[in-house]
């Protein structure tokens, strides 16, 4: 999708489809309000006789097509609710909802009166940065299997108009950056929905060499025969399991754009599918486990976007990719691993794997980088999905600097994070009698913090945050009917904008 900005009425921009945002009416809102006069002058008063008849209420999930009787076009209005509540957020939702119910419709070319949009406390950058993320997210759908694709809107016209004309530069400024955020979340959804027959560990190492190739970023790739030299006995227990598909662990490096930024390591569960292995998951809960590579790959969408928009800080990406699954060579309940920083991990469940390849890729990071933050973002527990929903991920990060820093990104980009505590009853729990830690506890409560207490045994001092994303990272046919409409259907991407907003934000050690 392209994204223009124009300083002229949304008019004049030509666009198939005008889109302009109406707050929620009061009941006794009967007279038609002026800021619509221009709206109204296009559908030559179709508008004023809708608004009339009660047919236009502004409520949420609102969307009303109005063809123009000059027959260029639409107007198109799209409800925001009650003014009181209005956010960043609603005006996200409302694009992707516009985009959505223009599929198919012949609609090309969208032009949004952006003045109609700036509401309550949200300025024109926010409004046109939401609106550039609801239509890029909302209008995504993963087609590499289909045959047959219904049309949607191809290009994006933030219009201006002489409420805003003057603005021009800074709302340029933020529609430039969004874009290319925007832009690298769905470059993610298109790799975290590519299915594990597809997308193995070797397959996720090309595409970060073709990233790395095209972004001018070193790359390096481990493979199974380096990694059991290196000592990575976590990575390596997991992906022994699978004969067609082994193990790897990519670095990708992007060196900074400050002159002395700090160093943050960002390290991503990549797990191609999770069959549970020989402690086999139920068919059900295996369905959707080709999603539990997304953090690696939303590792790759964050270098690819800090990259683009040259962030200060030198940033590693780590993918700990491996495919769990059941075989001869599988490991075992009861085997005892040792990692890269010499840790025993004494295994009671070989669903509990992303805790293992995690083990290595952190405290590889620590030792060869010694970063000044390190974050991991991993599906990593099926009670965060419990605990916060399919909307929500959890943020376990004893550093309250760093908490507060990714708290402040996901207020500033509306993905959603809850931080949870870590305790010393977590830390206890995975304390193992026979090496240094259990993968699994012997009473089944807190799973994700127990799980982020066990990797806090491989960050040594470092600053750490994780993002627990099990219930964030895809949504099902099921769980996006309640989801705002720039969920589609499969990989959410989450992770993407949040982590890279937060990189975009922090600049020099501290
Ligand atoms: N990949 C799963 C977690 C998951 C569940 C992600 C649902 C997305 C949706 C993870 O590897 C797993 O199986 N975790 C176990 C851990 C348990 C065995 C300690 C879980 O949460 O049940
Ligand atoms: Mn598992
Ligand atoms: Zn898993």
């Amino acid at each position: 999708m392209k994204a223009l900005l124009d300083r002229r009425e949304a008019a004049d921009a030509g666009a198939d489809a005008i889109v302009s945002a109406v707050p929620e009416r009061a009941e006794k809102e009967t007279a038609f309000p002026r800021t619509f006069a221009k709206e109204d002058g296009l559908t030559k008063g179709l508008l004023k006789a809708a608004w009339d008849r009660r047919e236009i209420r502004g409520k949420r999930k609102e969307v009303t097509s109005i063809h123009r009787p000059d027959g260029r076009g639409r107007l198109v209005l799209v409800g925001l609710g009650p003014r009181s509540r209005y956010t960043a957020d609603t005006a996200r939702r409302a694009a992707a909802e516009v985009v959505r119910a223009l599929k198919g419709k012949g609609v090309r070319t969208a032009a949004f009166r952006l003045p109609t949009f700036v509401q309550e406390s949200v300025t024109p950058e926010a409004a046109a940065r939401a609106i550039v993320d609801g239509a890029f997210l909302g209008g995504y759908e993963f087609l590499k299997y289909k045959s047959t694709a219904d049309g949607g809107v191809e290009e994006l016209t933030i219009a201006l108009g002489s409420e805003l004309a003057n603005e021009e530069t800074p709302i340029q400024k933020a529609l430039d950056e969004e874009r290319t955020l925007v832009e690298s979340a769905v470059w993610t959804r298109e790799i975290a929905n590519l299915p594990a027959d597809t997308a193995s560990p070797a397959r996720l190492a090309e595409e970060a060499k073709a990233l790395g190739k095209e972004l001018g970023l070193k790359v390096t790739v481990f493979d199974e025969t380096k990694l059991a030299e290196m000592h990575c006995g976590g990575i390596l227990a997991v992906g022994g399991g699978s004969t067609s598909h082994p193990p790897r662990m990519i670095v990708i490096e992007y060196p900074g754009g400050a002159r002395r930024g700090k160093t943050v390591a960002v390290v991503g569960k990549g797990i191609t599918f999770d069959s549970g292995g020989i402690s086999i998951k139920p068919a059900p809960s295996m369905a959707n486990m080709k999603f539990d590579k997304s953090g690696a790959v939303a590792v790759l969408g964050i270098l690819r976007a800090c990259t683009l928009l040259k962030a200060p800080p030198r940033v590693i990406g780590i993918l700990a990719c491996a495919e769990n699954v059941l075989s001869g060579t599988s490991y075992r309940p009861g085997d005892v691993v040792r990692t890269y920083n010499g840790k025993t991990i004494e295994v009671l469940n070989t669903d509990a794997e992303g805790r293992v390849v995690l083990s290595d890729a952190l405290a590889y990071a620590v030792a060869q980088y010694h970063p000044d933050e390190m974050i991991d973002l991993a599906t990593l527990t099926g009670a965060q999905v419990i605990a916060l929903g399919d909307d929500t991920a959890a943020l376990i990060a004893p550093d309250d600097r760093l908490a507060n820093g990714l708290l402040a990104a996901s207020a500033a980009t509306g993905e959603p994070l809850w931080r949870m505590p870590l305790t010393d009853f977590h830390r206890e729990l995975v304390k193992s009698d026979v090496g240094d830690v259990r993968n699994s506890t012997e009473i089944p409560v807190a799973g994700t913090l127990t799980a982020a207490a066990f990797l806090e045994n491989f960050v040594g001092e470092t600053p750490w945050a994780h993002l627990d994303i099990a219930g964030a990272a895809y949504t099902t046919p099921l769980t996006r009917k309640y989801q705002p409409a720039y969920m589609n259907a499969g990989a959410t991407a989450f992770g993407v904008r949040v982590v890279t907003r937060y990189l975009l934000d922090s600049a020099r050690p501290t």
